[in-house]
């Protein structure tokens, strides 16, 4: 809800006082509207003297803005980490954050901070929902590796990661590795994050043109900006899905599993 003017309003309508709460937002498309109603309300949980406040940001924005690239930019992991810190939250989660450049997530929050993993649903939903047989599993990039590697372990099969080269924001350059047979044999492609679609559109084409019979794509964050979800469409894959991180039309696999986990395990 809004005010006139635009200004975002919040209220808690039950009674927070001395509860453990469980804030979960993500930050997905409109990112600054969904950090600011998550301030206003864990500042207000705090003020009406909630006991402890765990926030959960399944998609967690900014996380890639963590170094200044070009002098005099925004250092925007460490601000928004302050921000949240600063209205009272005890301890933060997030599902398959990239840390880019980030090793340890304790050298941008000084409260606990921890990645939540989405894989496991995501692997289920690949084998018992769509029946995907036996694929090779395919990471586009090295920093794919970690979830595709989960995954290729989980259904027992090979892993093979590409080499990516960025050539601007939409357009990137991927290769396969040499010893990677894949003709004859269905591939399934693992990553974080779809966000113009040029890392999943590149590698389909290069799985197809060297033989791949069926192609299945499967990421945590469906961003999907733009026309990005129908282009790569056109790539024909058997199938494409993501997690309801980033609500979108391929959002089949819902994280609510992995929160109540954690929030089980926090009261326990
Ligand atoms: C990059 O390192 C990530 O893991 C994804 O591969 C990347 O964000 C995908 O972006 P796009 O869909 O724009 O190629």
């Amino acid at each position: 809800m809004r005010f006139p003017d635009g200004e975002k309003y919040v209220r808690i309508l039950d009674d927070v006082k001395g509860e453990n709460v469980a804030l979960i937002q993500s930050m997905y498309r409109t990112p600054d509207e969904f950090l600011l109603e998550y301030l206003l309300l864990a500042d207000t949980a705090s003020d009406l003297g909630a006991k402890r406040i765990a926030g959960f940001m399944p998609y967690f924005a900014y996380a890639r803005q963590d170094e200044r690239f070009n002098p005099g930019e925004a250092l925007s992991f460490k601000t928004v980490a302050k921000l949240i810190e600063s209205v009272g939250t005890s301890e933060v989660y997030s599902i398959d954050m990239h840390e880019h450049r980030v090793v340890d997530l304790d050298d941008v929050f000084k409260i606990p901070a921890a990645n939540l993993t989405a894989m496991p649903l995501l692997t289920r939903y690949v084998r018992d929902q769509v029946g995907f047989e036996k694929p090779v599993v395919i990471g586009p990039d090295e920093e794919a590796r970690q979830w595709a590697k989960f995954v290729a372990e989980s259904l027992g099969v090979e892993l093979y990661c590409f080499q990516k080269k960025r050539r601007g924001p939409e357009s990137v350059e991927i290769t396969k590795p040499e010893e990677l047979n894949v003709r004859g044999r269905p591939a399934l492609i693992i990553d974080d994050i779809i966000s113009t679609g040029g890392t999943i559109i590149e590698t389909v084409k290069v799985l197809k043109k060297e033989g791949a019979t069926k192609v299945g794509v499967a990421c945590v964050h469906p961003i999907l900006a733009g026309n990005a979800l129908d282009r790569i469409k056109q790539e024909g894959p058997e199938f494409i899905v993501g997690t309801d991180t980033v609500p979108s039309p391929i959002s089949e696999v819902s994280v609510a599993p992995v929160i109540a986990d954690k929030i089980r395990k926090l009261i326990a």
